[in-house]
């Protein structure tokens, strides 16, 4: 039995990967995970409880709780929310808590497409198509700003930009980083490219990946 299609986008925070994984689900018409919602519920959920964000066993229980149906609330998409997220995503145990829910969306018959930043490495291995997508950190601060300044939050250029590198350092300052280009992930610099152009070459990449796939 071939593995399910499943389409890995993994890349830094505002790269560009989630407009690129979910145009690719609509493109596939498969259903799509934005795992970071994950790490940004069990951030934000704690701290509404009054929890400590380095508190590993009261993080790591609200993980085990957490369903597919407590992840709408717009609450998540905050830059309050993306900052308690990667604070989280550093427990060891709080990743182990969401691997299932991930893993189980990446068994899915009719394939999927997950995006995050250990979904080539640690939760869908094998997936048949890979993408980590990156720009950089002055392009991805801006993008990140006008998004945020479009959701109505009072931001400025420079607190995202300094946002932005402290997360980078945080999702990949350790040795066991997830934050990681899978050997077998192809690349895709989006500096320079209208998230159209990015989209096209998104798709180029799973083409190619999808007639191995249905070779295999
Ligand atoms: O992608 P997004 O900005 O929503 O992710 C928020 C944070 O969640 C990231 O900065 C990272 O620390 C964490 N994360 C993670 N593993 C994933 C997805 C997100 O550690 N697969």
């Amino acid at each position: 039995m071939r593995e399910p299609f499943v389409i890995a986008v993994d890349g830094p925070a505002a790269s560009g990967k989630g407009t690129i994984a979910s145009r690719l689900a609509a493109a596939y018409d498969v259903p799509m995970l934005d795992s970071g919602l994950l790490y940004r519920a069990v951030g934000v959920l704690l701290l509404h409880r009054g929890g400590d964000l380095d508190d590993v066993a009261a993080a790591t229980q609200v993980a085990r709780d957490l369903t597919a149906e407590m992840l709408t609330d717009p609450a998540f998409r905050t830059r309050e929310a993306g900052e308690a997220a990667s604070r989280v995503a550093v427990h060891t145990p709080v990743r182990e808590a969401l691997r299932e829910m991930q893993q189980a969306f990446a068994r899915r018959p009719g394939g999927a497409v997950i995006d995050g930043r250990d979904i080539g490495t640690v939760i869908a291995p094998e997936a048949p198509a890979k993408l980590y997508v990156t720009a950089s950190p002055q392009i991805r601060a801006e993008r990140r700003f006008k998004q945020l300044v479009a959701q109505g939050e009072p931001v400025t250029y420079e607190d995202i930009l300094a946002d932005i590198l402290k997360r980078d350092a945080r999702d990949g300052g350790r040795a066991d980083s997830p934050m990681r280009q899978a050997d077998d992930a192809v690349l895709l610099d989006t500096s320079e490219m209208t998230i159209e152009q990015a989209t096209d070459a998104a798709r180029r990449i799973v083409e190619a990946a999808r007639a191995r796939w249905e070779r295999s």
